[in-house]
Parts: C-alpha cells; structure tokens; sequence
C-alpha cells in the first residue's frame, strides 16, 4: 500500500495541468468524452428522487484517523493515508467497501447545485479493492457561512506538518450518509478517465472565510498559478445522464415505484 501511494504521489505530482483555460485546452478523453466531469446538477433535472432510505442505497464511512501530511500537489492539496473504508450499503445484497487513500480540494467547486459553485469541494478518492479499476468519489461541499470547520483546520494544521487528522470529523457527526446525488463520470483532470462512480454529499458543510483564503491563495487568489482561474474544471455536458438524489423529500418525489424498483437493481449490478 505504501508503495502504491507513493507512486500515485509521484504520478500526480509530475503531472502538469494548467487551468488557464478552466481545462478547455485539455486533449484526448477530456475533449471526446460523454461521460465528462464536472456537471451542472439541477434537481429538476434529476432523474429521480427516492424518498425512503430503506430501499435507497445509504453510505457508510468508516474512515480512520492518522498522523498525516498534507501538501500541494501541481494542482491541488492533497491529504495521502491509508483512511480505511466506506460502506455502501444495499436495500437487498451484501454492502460493499470502497478503500481510499487520499482526498484533496478544488476551490471554487467544480460541481454546482442549482446553479450555484461553492467556496470548496473536496474530492475523496477511492476504489473497490475486490474489482481492478474500479474508481469512486465523494464530493463534499463547503461554503463560507462564518462558522469554522473542525474538519478544515485540521487539514490546514497538516500543511506540511505531521498532524492528526480524523477524516471522520468532516461528516460533522454523521456516521451515514443518506442524502446525496448518484451518477456516471469522469476524473476532473488529465486524463479525464470515465467510468468514474459519483457520489455528491448534498449538505453543504461549514466554512469561514480564513479558511477559505488557505486555499484561495494557492489558486484563484494567486495570479501565478492560472491568472486568477481557480483549481476547477469548467462544467461538462450532462448528455442525458442519469442523476439520482438519494434521501430527500420533494414534491417530484413520488414516480412509479416499479422504476425505482428497477434502478435499484441496475445500480446494485453496476456497483458490484
Ligand atoms: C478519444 O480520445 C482517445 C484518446 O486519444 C482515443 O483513444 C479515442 O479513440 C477517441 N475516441 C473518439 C470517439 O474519438
Ligand atoms: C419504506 O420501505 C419499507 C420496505 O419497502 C417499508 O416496510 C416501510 O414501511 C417504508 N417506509 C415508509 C415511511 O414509507
Ligand atoms: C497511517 O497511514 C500509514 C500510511 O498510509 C499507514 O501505514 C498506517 O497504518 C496508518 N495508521 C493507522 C493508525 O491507520
Ligand atoms: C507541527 O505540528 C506539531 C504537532 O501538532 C506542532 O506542535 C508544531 O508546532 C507544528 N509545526 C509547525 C511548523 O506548524
Ligand atoms: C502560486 O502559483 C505558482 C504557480 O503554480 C506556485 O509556484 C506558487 O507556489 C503559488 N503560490 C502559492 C502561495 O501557493
Ligand atoms: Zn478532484
């Protein structure tokens, strides 16, 4: 495992991804893709909304803490450790466990939720160890409210510095996850690589604005890094694409059972 992050390390490291151009510029998959990220997500537009979460797919972290180091990366900050697992839990079939062994940040977001970018996104990286290739990520949403997040200064403190960080801390308390988006994408840099399973937590977490400067100044606050461009992809098409909400209440929530009856069995054949 060790030696495998630090391969991932030195891979991501020497890659050189310029953001003068919010990526537009970038070649091969990320020009021809279909299935590209980021997307703007619209609950309009979202598919469908399963209201009751015994038969929705709930997440379940179960990450660990360590005494880690953060650092910048040629594009972004990343946290590496070895963070142990999040569950994916089934209405009908065994949960399976998603490994990761980093996380690391865009500011502004990438994603946008009805129309809106957020102050941060972070990305949690992760795989299913039991299927070659396989490649998973939870975003998270922060956003400047005035309120400090424990979570983020923790991250800030391991600025190159071993400190503890507790990956658990930035559920803020949640120990499931049971309202978020679900669809097909891309990773958001070269090389663009589809097949990518997203999961978008859709509580926007807490932030304050010295927060959101240590990551500012890095990106959109330094003019030597994409003149004044952030960290974040420019927005992809969503070609049609399936996006689930998971978990929330709505007026357009109630669609023929039979349909989500088939979408929970279509999902639960990807995922395994
Ligand atoms: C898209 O680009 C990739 C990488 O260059 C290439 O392998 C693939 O054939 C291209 N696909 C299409 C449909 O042009
Ligand atoms: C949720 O679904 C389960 C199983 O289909 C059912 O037993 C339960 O009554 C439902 N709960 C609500 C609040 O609809
Ligand atoms: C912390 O991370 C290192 C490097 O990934 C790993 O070897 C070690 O087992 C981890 N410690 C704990 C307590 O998880
Ligand atoms: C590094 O972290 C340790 C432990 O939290 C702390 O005591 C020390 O002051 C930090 N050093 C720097 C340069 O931030
Ligand atoms: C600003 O961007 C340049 C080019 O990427 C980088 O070398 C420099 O370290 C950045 N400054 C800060 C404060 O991160
Ligand atoms: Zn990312």
């Amino acid at each position: 495992m060790k030696i495998f992050c630090l391969i991932a390390l030195t891979l991501v490291s020497s890659l050189h991804v310029s953001y003068h151009e919010g990526g537009d510029d970038w070649t091969d998959t990320c020009q021809n893709g279909t299935l590209q990220s980021p997307i703007a997500i619209r609950d309009s537009e979202s598919e469908i909304i399963l209201v009751n979460t015994t038969s929705s797919i709930v997440l379940y972290p179960d990450f660990k803490p360590n005494f880690t180091m953060g650092h910048m990366t040629s594009y972004s900050f990343a946290v590496y450790s070895d963070w142990g697992n999040l569950a994916v839990a089934f209405p009908s079939k065994p949960s399976i466990n998603l490994h990761s062994s980093a996380f690391h940040f865009h500011s502004p977001s990438e994603y946008t939720l009805n129309g809106k970018y957020f102050d941060l996104e972070m990305h949690i990286v992760m795989k299913n160890p039991n299927v070659q290739g396989s490649l998973y990520v939870l975003g998270i949403f922060f956003d400047v409210n005035g309120k400090t997040n424990n979570f983020i200064s923790q991250v800030i403190e391991s600025e190159s510095n071993y400190t503890d960080v507790n990956l658990m801390d930035v559920f803020n308390g949640n120990s499931k996850i049971e309202k978020f988006y679900e669809f097909e994408g891309s990773l958001t840099t070269p090389p663009c690589t589809e097949g990518v399973k997203w999961f978008l937590w859709s509580e926007v977490q807490d932030l304050d604005e010295s927060q959101r400067n240590f990551f500012h100044k890095f990106w959109a606050g330094n003019s030597s890094f994409a003149g004044n461009n952030g960290n974040n992809r420019n927005l992809q098409e969503r070609n049609d694409r399936l996006v689930i909400k998971y978990g929330e209440s709505d007026d357009m929530s109630i669609k023929l059972e039979f349909s989500v009856f088939l979408l929970v069995i279509a999902i639960s054949l990807y995922l395994s």
